[in-house]
């Protein structure tokens, strides 16, 4: 579909994305070439990001990927880094690295909820904490007059509780409490903006790969009226919007995107 936004509304920023090589993380980093940015993928499998950093060349946008894992913090130093020295600068970093699978609180180990709270909570916060120097007003190849801003992509489930995603829930929770705490502090010292995104279900995504096989799928459409799948597009776009002048006085925010799904019942 084609975008509602002038191709020039990203013209000179660099947006680094982690998770960007594939499912929702690679949309946005299209997007935002295709608007102007330059962009930087971080992803945990090299040949996943060779390829999508080729994908994105062949559409004229500059871009760049480097492996590594948002739970080590010294990839994070190496990619931000790598980041700055390859283009400069550093406008916007999106936290899209996720990991999920579905099991029950009882089967569930402790190592299990800390292996997603470490990718979607502390991976998230280790790389704020390293783009910041970069992000800030006045920081590394940035004038004194205004600061980057920050995307953290989250999730839906728990706003109410979901089946088998108690690590998830608990993560993504941690996450928007993060993206609320640092948009107060940063945005009042640094001017850096930090918003997130809840996306729905999204057709395309691992997350749907993983989280509801098509027979499940199909049940929830017969179910709820209301039900459909999102697109990936829809996420880039919220994300475009938020980063964009457009989202400039929008700090601390989560924005559901959704199709209005989680407050909706099956009809009765
Ligand atoms: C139960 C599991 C498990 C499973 C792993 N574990 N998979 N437990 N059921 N299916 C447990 C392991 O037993 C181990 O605990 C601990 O988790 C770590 O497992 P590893 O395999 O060593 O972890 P690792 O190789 O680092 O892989 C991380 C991962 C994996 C999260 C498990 O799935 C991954 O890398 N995912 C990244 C891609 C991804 O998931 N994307 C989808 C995001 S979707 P023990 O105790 O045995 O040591 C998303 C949407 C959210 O985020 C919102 C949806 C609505």
């Amino acid at each position: 579909m084609e975008s509602p936004f002038k191709g020039n509304i990203l013209k000179g920023k660099v947006a680094l994305i982690t998770g960007g090589a594939s499912g929702i993380g690679f949309e946005i980093a299209t997007q935002f070439g295709k608007h102007g940015a330059s962009v930087a993928l971080m992803g945990r499998r090299k040949q996943v990001v060779q390829s999508a950093v080729s994908v994105l060349q062949s559409l004229a946008i500059p871009a760049i990927g480097f492996d590594g894992d948002v739970r080590k913090q010294e990839d994070a130093v190496r990619v931000v880094e790598s980041t700055f020295r390859h283009f400069g600068r550093i406008d916007v970093l999106v936290n899209a690295a996720a990991g999920n699978f579905l099991v029950s609180a009882e089967d569930l180990s402790p190592n299990g909820f800390r292996t997603v709270l470490d990718i979607d909570s502390v991976g998230t916060f280790t790389m704020c904490h390293e783009a910041l120097k970069y992000l800030k007003k006045g920081g590394e190849g940035r004038s004194s007059s205004s600061g980057g801003s920050i995307i953290n992509i989250s999730a839906t489930l728990h706003y109410t509780a979901s089946w088998y995603q108690i690590h998830v829930s608990a993560a993504k929770a941690a996450v928007d409490a993060t993206t609320r705490n640092l948009a107060l502090e940063w945005g009042t010292d640094h001017d850096i903006r930090v918003n997130g995104i809840a996306p729905g279900p999204i057709s395309g995504t691992p997350g749907m790969s993983k989280l509801a096989p098509e027979e499940i799928d199909s049940k929830a459409r017969d179910n709820k009226p209301l039900f459909k799948l999102g697109e990936k597009w829809d996420i880039a776009m919220a994300a475009l919007f938020l980063v964009s002048d457009a989202g400039k006085f929008i700090n601390g925010d989560t924005i559901v995107v959704d199709g209005g799904q989680w407050l909706s019942q099956p009809r009765h």
